[in-house]
């Protein structure tokens, strides 16, 4: 594939849409971002799994299904300057300012299409490396649903991954019949969408006490209502007030996506590709003994109550590989630390409680980690040695991968210290711009990370100083080490 052309400016593609099949369009969604949607991420996730790893260094295409404010795919975008990003959603408003952002950060690789999933799939589209639907499998009809599989069986590359995230049973069979109450009050009730939506809440707040038997023989349910009243309105209303809020089973999804030609490869939520972070050992031989993949699957979903699934789905039936293949994909992979080295700690929180490591590795793993990311197969051959063996160590990165200690990285690297003070590109300057007059973390295009890095106002605001030439302000490490800065 050629690099991608860039244009002058992102650009927006009308394709008339006919109906919105009962989803909102009156209130815009939360604008969120979502590291799991990175291109480093999803392919570290595939090759856990066993998929071979795609070569990020080279041009490839992405599509964001129902893009929302597309804050994660602009990102990426700006992440993978040589590769070509698509985002689709029919709600003008989000579209907009998606364009917008863009813009703002003058990021050109991606077009955005204002469109219907069923416009979409009308349209002449290349065929994509990576396919993305964040918040959309459980909220839109079995038609949608099957014009979006229809899209991903049409226009999706070989050995091209899917990412669909999802409701899942048994974890919301208590609170279900909260959604039924909060989407009957909310539609007896005058006014816009989001007085409904507030007026519901407070409704259901009245009935949520000990008097009503529901809320006494589901104790957990009182927590889950104090929990919505907390939440914004507008997440509220999409979350739970379109037509459709169907909760699905894993397995009966990976029939579904079967059928559009597509294995699971794993999860992006990384911990669950390990069941030894999330069963004791009697769950563990519990789900061991039954007799297929498809029964131990549906089954960790009841061994931890799972109620929310980011699944990453691979075309083509993977080919069983050697596992001296699958292991030197995995070796192949590049991971770093994107928080403070000294964050690394002995103790990591899983799941199912709290990792602990030996203190002499994590203080050999830092030191590693300060020069910046580096490809696990290095890693285990540099920390290696007496009483430490390659396969503990290996073992050791992939759970903290798995807590978060580690992140999934674009390339191994570090610090360029070459040429003058400056952020890489300047979507990351843009974003720093934009980040140090902001309360909330901004995420700031890293090439290295293959994502966006958090960062809070006074780092970005220490980071302009530093590239202003203030003598007085010393270089943010952390992200000279990220590869957002550059230079002496
Ligand atoms: C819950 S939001 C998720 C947005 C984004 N993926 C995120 O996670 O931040 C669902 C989005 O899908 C869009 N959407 C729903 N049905 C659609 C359809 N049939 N065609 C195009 N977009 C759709 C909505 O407008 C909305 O922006």
């Amino acid at each position: 594939m050629a690099p991608y052309e860039t244009r002058a400016a992102p650009f927006i593609l009308m394709h008339a849409s006919d109906s919105s099949s009962g989803y909102l369009s009156d209130v815009t969604f939360p604008d969120r971002f979502h590291r799991e949607l990175s291109p480093a991420w999803l392919n570290y996730a595939s090759v856990l799994g066993g998929a071979r790893p795609k070569a990020l260094d080279r041009p490839f295409r992405y599509l964001d299904l129902g893009c929302g404010f597309a804050h994660s795919t602009i990102v990426n975008a700006a992440a993978f300057p040589h590769a070509e990003f698509h985002a689709c959603d029919f709600n003008a408003a989000h579209i907009e300012a998606a364009s917008q952002r863009a813009a703002r950060l003058g990021v050109r690789n991606i077009a955005f299409h204002e469109a219907s999933f069923e416009a979409l799939l009308e349209q002449d589209l290349p065929r994509f490396d990576f396919i993305v639907l964040h918040g959309i499998y459980s909220w839109v009809d079995a038609g949608v649903r099957s014009v979006v599989r229809q899209l991903i069986s049409e226009r999706l590359a070989d050995e091209g991954l899917v990412y669909v995230s999802y409701n899942c049973q048994p974890g919301w069979s208590a609170e279900a019949p909260l959604r039924k109450l909060m989407l009957e009050f909310a539609q007896a009730a005058p006014g816009a969408i989001e007085s409904r939506t507030g007026g519901a809440i407070a409704r259901m707040q009245t009935l949520g006490n000990a008097n009503f038997r529901y809320f006494r023989d589901n104790p957990s349910v009182a927590d889950a209502l104090s929990a919505l009243a907390a939440s914004p309105v507008d997440y509220l209303a999409h979350e739970y007030l379109n037509a459709t809020w169907d909760i699905h089973y894993s397995v009966d999804v990976i029939d579904e996506m079967a059928r559009a030609g597509l294995a699971y490869a794993g999860s992006a939520t990384l911990a669950d590709n390990h069941p030894a972070l999330l069963l004791d050992r009697q769950a563990a031989e519990a789900i061991a003994a039954l007799p297929n993949t498809r029964l131990r699957h549906l089954a960790e979903d009841f061994a931890v109550n799972r109620r929310f699934r980011r699944d990453v789905f691979v075309r083509g039936v993977r080919t069983s590989r050697s596992q001296a293949e699958a292991l030197q994909f995995l070796e192949d992979m590049p991971v770093g630390c994107t928080t403070r080295v000294e964050q690394i700690e002995t103790r990591a929180t899983i799941p199912r409680g709290v990792l602990s490591f030996q203190q002499e590795f994590i203080a050999d793993l830092r030191s590693l980690m300060r020069q910046g990311s580096m490809r696990i197969g290095e890693i285990v051959a540099r920390l290696g040695g007496e009483g430490r063996s390659a396969q503990e160590i290996r073992q050791n990165l992939l759970f903290l991968v798995a807590s978060g200690v580690l992140t999934p990285f674009a390339q191994a690297g570090g610090h360029c210290a070459t040429g003058a003070r400056r952020a890489v590109n300047a979507a990351a300057l843009a974003a720093l711009a934009g980040g140090s007059g902001d309360a909330a973390n901004a995420y700031i295009p890293s090439e290295l990370l293959g994502n966006g890095v958090a960062v809070g106002a006074d780092e970005a605001k220490q980071a302009l100083q530093w590239i202003a030439g203030d003598e007085t302000v010393p270089c943010p490490p952390r992200l000279a080490r990220l590869g957002v800065l550059c230079g002496a």
